[in-house]
C-alpha cells in the first residue's frame, strides 16, 4: 500500500482521525486550537493523504454561502490544512487533491492564511491576494457582521468568477460561515 488519498464526510471521521488532527493543531497553536470538526465543519469534506496507512497530511473543504452585490454564490471554503511532517511534499499532494475537486466541481475555492504560507500556496497552484480577507464579512447567527482584517486571501477561481467580481466590487461580501 503506497500513497492514498481518502475523502470522507465530517460524520464519518473516526476518533483516531479527530485526535490526530487536533493533536497536530495543539502542537502548533496551543490548547485553544482544538476543533469540534463534526460541529464546526458539519458539511465539510475531509481529505487525508496517507502513506503506508499513516496520515501524512489532512485538510477540509466545506460549502460556504456568500452574498456579493445582492447576488448569491456558493463557494468551497478551504481550511484545516496541515502536513504532519513539513517540507516532504505532503501538503502539495493534499492540495493537488483539493484542486482536482475544485476543477471537477467548477466551484471557487477560498482559503485565508498568513504571510508565511503564501509561497507554499502559490507553488501548490492557487492565486493569492495579500490582505484581502478584509473583503469578507461573516454574518453570525445573531445577525452581527464580523470582520477580520488580518489575513491574506488564497483562491482557485471557478466558473462563477467569484473572486474577480469580489475584487472589482467596491463592496464586501457576506458569508454564512465564520472565517474557516
Ligand atoms: C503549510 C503546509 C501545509 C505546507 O505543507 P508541506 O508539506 O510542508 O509543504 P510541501 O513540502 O508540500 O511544499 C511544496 C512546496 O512549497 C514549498 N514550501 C512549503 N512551505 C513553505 C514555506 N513556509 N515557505 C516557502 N516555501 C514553502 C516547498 O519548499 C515546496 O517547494 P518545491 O515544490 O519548490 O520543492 C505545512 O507547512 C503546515 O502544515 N503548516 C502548519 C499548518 C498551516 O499553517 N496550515 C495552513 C493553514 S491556512
Amino acid at each position: 500500500m503506497g500513497i492514498q488519498i481518502i475523502s470522507k464526510k465530517a460524520s464519518e471521521l473516526t476518533l483516531k482521525e479527530i485526535s490526530i488532527m487536533n493533536d497536530s493543531r495543539v502542537e502548533i497553536w496551543g490548547a485553544g486550537a482544538k476543533v469540534d470538526f463534526k460541529k464546526d465543519d458539519a458539511k465539510g469534506e475531509f481529505i487525508f493523504v496517507r502513506n503506508k496507512g499513516k496520515i501524512m497530511a489532512f485538510g477540509m473543504m466545506k460549502p460556504v454561502k456568500i452574498i456579493l452585490d445582492k447576488k448569491k454564490y456558493e463557494i468551497l471554503g478551504i481550511g484545516r490544512g496541515m502536513a504532519i511532517e513539513k517540507r516532504k511534499g505532503w501538503g502539495k499532494i493534499l492540495n493537488d487533491a483539493r484542486i482536482l475537486r475544485l476543477k471537477e466541481s467548477g466551484k471557487t475555492g477560498v482559503a485565508f492564511t498568513g504571510r508565511h504560507n503564501l509561497a507554499f500556496f502559490e507553488k501548490a497552484g492557487y492565486k493569492i491576494r495579500k490582505n484581502q480577507i478584509r473583503k469578507f464579512l461573516y454574518k453570525n447567527p445573531e445577525g452581527k457582521l464580523i470582520e477580520d482584517n488580518d489575513g491574506d486571501l488564497v483562491y482557485y477561481e471557478g466558473k462563477d468568477k467569484f473572486v474577480t467580481k469580489l475584487l472589482k466590487s467596491k463592496n464586501k461580501c457576506i458569508t454564512d460561515s465564520d472565517f474557516w
